[in-house]
């Protein structure tokens, strides 16, 4: 058996439209990080296709696995566990991985440690910062979340509020596919408000002290009754405005909301995580405003914002940790929350 510190964790991640794999070294150390995209596949449909996307998992979960453990230059009985991401998810998606880890790792007679997705995005800043330890403010923005997370420990989290409606990420991808951008709207955005000024003005949420609930929904109809309104005045749409405007918004609500739940948990550290995170207007805004208040921030390199199998082999390193395994009844849990521990 190898030193605690020395395990090495396979990790699988197919929860939407990316099939990866990673090798871990103890907690922090990666030794492969294989992602394959659908995304080209789904582009043509304007959004992920869950039945698409299961049978692409099936085709890719065992080449990604393979090239993993190959660049890791890891012998598949040599891994002590397999962490895989339970939920939330696409329920077909997710169960592609969950199938594959409860067969590796009951083959293998080690054990599975099921992940909870958001859980690892948050944990993404472990593999990106070795320094970073709790206690900290986490803001998970990803597709199908926004949330701000206490972390007290790595097994000790408290909500502190998330998002009614939306969230950011699928405001964003509603926002781009109405200017007739392709899927994943989000990047495309990001690129198109660098070339634009926030001069429309699109409201702003739940913004009174103390509340770190968010809502999205509002400002996405904001955007497109703007849109339909302009069109119909026969206005050429100045669309980088639009994309500015839009994510100038978005990012001061997450802004004011993350540095409020900082200084009332009477932290110092705020981490960045989820797809979102890898947003270059909310990154510069962030980082600025933690310069202003001495509060160090961090968020993880693009490759580790995204969805991929090192965050969910990470958290899932620090649960068998503290004792959580999962047997092989481990089910898809599609609307799997994150919620306190
Ligand atoms: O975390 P993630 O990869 O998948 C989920 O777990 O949901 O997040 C995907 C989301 C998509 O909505 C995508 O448009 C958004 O992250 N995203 C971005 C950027 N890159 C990805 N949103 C804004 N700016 C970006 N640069
Ligand atoms: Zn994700």
């Amino acid at each position: 058996m190898s030193l605690e510190k020395e395990k090495l964790t396979l990790a699988i991640e197919s929860s939407c439209d990316e099939t990866s794999a990673a090798v871990l070294r103890g907690g922090r150390e990666i030794l492969s990080n294989i992602i394959s995209t659908q995304i080209p596949v789904h582009q043509r449909f304007g959004g992920v296709v869950p039945e698409i996307a299961s049978r692409k998992h099936i085709v890719n979960i065992m080449p990604v696995i393979d090239e993993a453990l190959t660049e890791a230059g890891v012998s598949l009985p040599a891994i002590d566990q397999v962490a895989v991401t339970y939920g939330p998810g696409l329920v077909g998606a997710l169960l592609v991985g969950v199938s594959a880890a409860k067969a590796l790792a009951f083959s293998l007679g080690v054990p599975l440690i099921g992940v909870n997705h958001l859980e690892g995005h948050i944990f993404a800043n472990f593999l990106a910062a070795p320094e970073l330890a709790p206690p900290f403010v986490a803001l998970v923005v990803s597709g199908g979340h926004t949330a701000l997370v206490r972390v007290d420990d790595y097994n000790r989290f408290r909500m502190l509020g998330q998002t009614r409606d939306d969230a950011a990420g699928e405001a964003f991808d509603k926002v781009a596919r109405v200017l007739g951008l392709p899927y994943p709207g989000g990047p495309q955005i990001d690129k198109l408000a660098a070339e634009g000024e926030p001069v429309i003005d699109f409201p702003r949420a739940l913004e009174e002290k103390g509340n770190y609930e968010f809502s999205f929904s509002g400002l996405k109809s904001a955007v497109l009754n703007y849109i339909n309104s302009e069109r119909m005045k026969g206005h050429a749409l100045r669309t980088a405005d639009i994309a500015a405007s839009f994510q100038s918004a978005v990012v001061e609500v997450l802004t004011h909301k993350a540095f409020e739940a900082v200084q009332s948990s009477g932290l110092d550290t705020l981490v960045l995580a989820g797809g979102v995170a890898a947003n270059s207007g909310l990154e510069a805004r962030l980082r600025q405003e933690a310069a202003k208040r001495h509060v160090r921030f961090y968020f993880p390199d693009r490759i580790l914002c995204t969805d991929n199998a090192a965050m969910i082999g990470c958290r899932g390193y620090y649960q068998a940790l503290a004792g959580e395994e999962s047997d092989l009844y481990l089910n898809a849990v599609p609307g799997l929350g994150l919620t306190d521990r």
